[in-house]
């Protein structure tokens, strides 16, 4: 790697150069010099102002608006936490955190109220221009989401992501933002969370848009998304790179799996829920070889062909798209909340992807919960998973881009404070003690809202959101203190110390 050129390569590269000169731990609990610390957010999740300015409807519009009863307490992100208006306050709460950077996400259907680009919607443009300066002014670096699950409805109704056409319209979107916010915006994310968006069409969590093709329309999502990805990094690099100077990458989600027994059967079953978790994404494009992962497209091609298909259910990249996929990103984004015991066994319908996995997970009643049914309290799975992914793809340059702890409210929050030093402990962890290359960490979230399917039922925040008044103000927490501390000493503060 070469230590040149613009801030964030000389992020990546100083902090490799001072993990690797740290050969003996004389402070385990600080921060690499250069490790970014900040918060992040989703446009649905926040902004509100579903149909002003405008907006187009998207996916959660619809999926909210039409079936209220797939959502908790029947809420919608019609207004949610009011971003859209209260963008300047939400910029304060970050500078009071001392914020590096922010990680949110733009509203496709704001930009491209129909989600081709004939018609481009200039307040939406304006509304982020107007945020990412706010963010700039106030010292602190945009970090964007081009996709945060809020498909443009027009687009789902030809079928949404299962129809490949839709990694073309994806690049004619990245290339209005590029054009747009480039000259500013320099850490850049295609998708959030692939993973679980696909099962807004195996629809096992009633993901909008809820289409029930498990095993099928997932895969097929998957496949559009990873080219969809590769498109935009490539445009990137033939258009924009030179001039802007930015770095594209993706966030991916993966939850720790721990072995039930030491028996080979149950390793085994952990490694398959890696590869079809993570590898189907991470794989085509960080490994040197490429592809999706060989036990992946070997597993779903040997059940399809037992349900009597001809081919397999798992679209296949050609070896020219292999090629073009391999290698397209320039840092590895990671959401990580939890861990499970694996084994080997059957799980889920047939067909569908926890069939294909053939995993069998738990969670220990032991380890600490939350407000999410499937959220507990594992701080040492996430040392282990950065460590998986280190070995298992050459230790790229990861960017921890959501990490959180739900709760049902109230501002001594210690849960989250709790979850907070400890993942911290151990991310650090695997930085000074492993040699991973991690070089920023996002706390999710900012404030609490809406939380998909969940509603306003579990709550993710620094900041308390009272969305009973139509002002909804927020309120920092105990967490939103320790943050504040962390991100100003740069450390784990000594009470919460192991030793
Ligand atoms: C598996 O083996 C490792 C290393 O010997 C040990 O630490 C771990 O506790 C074992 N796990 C189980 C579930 O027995
Ligand atoms: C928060 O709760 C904990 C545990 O119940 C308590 O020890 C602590 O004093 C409380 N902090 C505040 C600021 O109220």
């Amino acid at each position: 790697m070469q230590c040149e050129g613009d801030y964030f390569v000389l992020v990546i590269c100083l902090s490799v150069a001072i993990i690797h000169a740290e050969t003996s731990c004389d402070d385990c609990y600080k921060f690499p010099e250069l490790f970014m610390l900040g918060s992040s957010t989703a446009s649905y999740q926040i902004e509100g102002g579903w149909n002003e300015d405008g907006k187009g409807v998207n996916i959660w519009d619809t999926l909210t608006h039409d079936h209220p009863e797939l959502i908790d307490d029947k809420s919608n992100g019609d207004i949610a936490c009011d971003s859209y208006h209260k963008y300047k306050e939400d910029v304060q709460l970050l500078k009071d955190l001392g914020a590096q950077f922010y990680r949110f996400s733009i509203s496709w259907s704001r930009i491209l109220p129909n989600g081709r680009d004939n018609k481009v919607n200039l307040a939406g443009i304006d509304y982020y221009n107007r945020l990412i300066d706010e963010l700039l002014a106030n010292g602190i670096e945009p970090m964007v989401t081009m996709y945060h699950w809020d498909l443009p409805q027009p687009l789902q109704d030809l079928g949404g992501w299962p129809n490949f056409i839709l990694s073309e319209y994806f690049e004619d979107y990245a290339r209005v933002l590029f054009t747009n916010f480039g000259d500013r915006v320099k850490l850049w994310l295609t998708f959030n969370e692939p993973l679980t968006f696909m099962g807004g069409y195996s629809s096992d969590k009633d993901f909008a848009p809820a289409i029930k093709s498990p095993g099928i329309g997932d895969y097929l999502a998957a496949h559009t998304v990873i080219y969809a990805h590769s498109r935009v990094y490539h445009l990137y690099d033939q258009l924009f790179r030179t001039k802007q100077r930015g770095r594209v990458g993706i966030a991916l989600n993966i939850n720790w799996c721990e072995p039930a027994t030491n028996s080979s059967e149950d390793v085994a079953a952990c490694q398959r829920y890696h590869q079809f978790n993570l590898g189907m994404y991470a794989h085509p494009i960080f490994s040197t070889e490429g592809d999706y992962p060989a036990v992946v497209k070997d597993r779903i091609a040997r059940n399809s062909a037992a349900q009597g298909y001809t081919v397999s259910r798992l679209p296949l990249f050609t070896p020219k798209q292999v090629e073009y996929i391999r290698g397209t990103a320039d840092f590895l984004g990671v959401n990580f909340y939890t861990a499970y015991y694996g084994k080997a066994g059957e799980a889920g319908d047939s067909p569908s992807m926890a069939r294909d996995t053939g995993v069998i997970t738990i969670q220990d009643p032991a380890w600490g919960l939350s407000a999410s049914s499937w959220l507990r309290v594992v701080p040492w799975g996430f040392r282990k998973e950065l460590n998986w992914i280190a070995k298992e793809y050459g230790n790229p340059p990861v960017f921890v881009t959501e990490n959180g702890f739900s709760d049902h409210g109230g501002l001594n929050d210690t849960g989250r404070v709790h979850y907070y030093t400890s993942y911290l402990t151990e991310m650090l962890k695997a930085i000074h003690e492993d040699g991973c290359s991690v070089i920023g960490y996002a706390a999710w979230s900012l404030m609490d809202n809406f939380e998909w399917n969940r509603g306003y039922t579990e709550k993710f925040g620094l900041y308390a959101v009272d969305f009973d008044d139509p002002d909804r103000p927020r309120t920092p927490k105990e967490s939103a203190k320790l943050v504040a501390e962390i991100i100003r000493t740069r450390q784990i503060p000594e009470r919460f110390r192991e030793d």
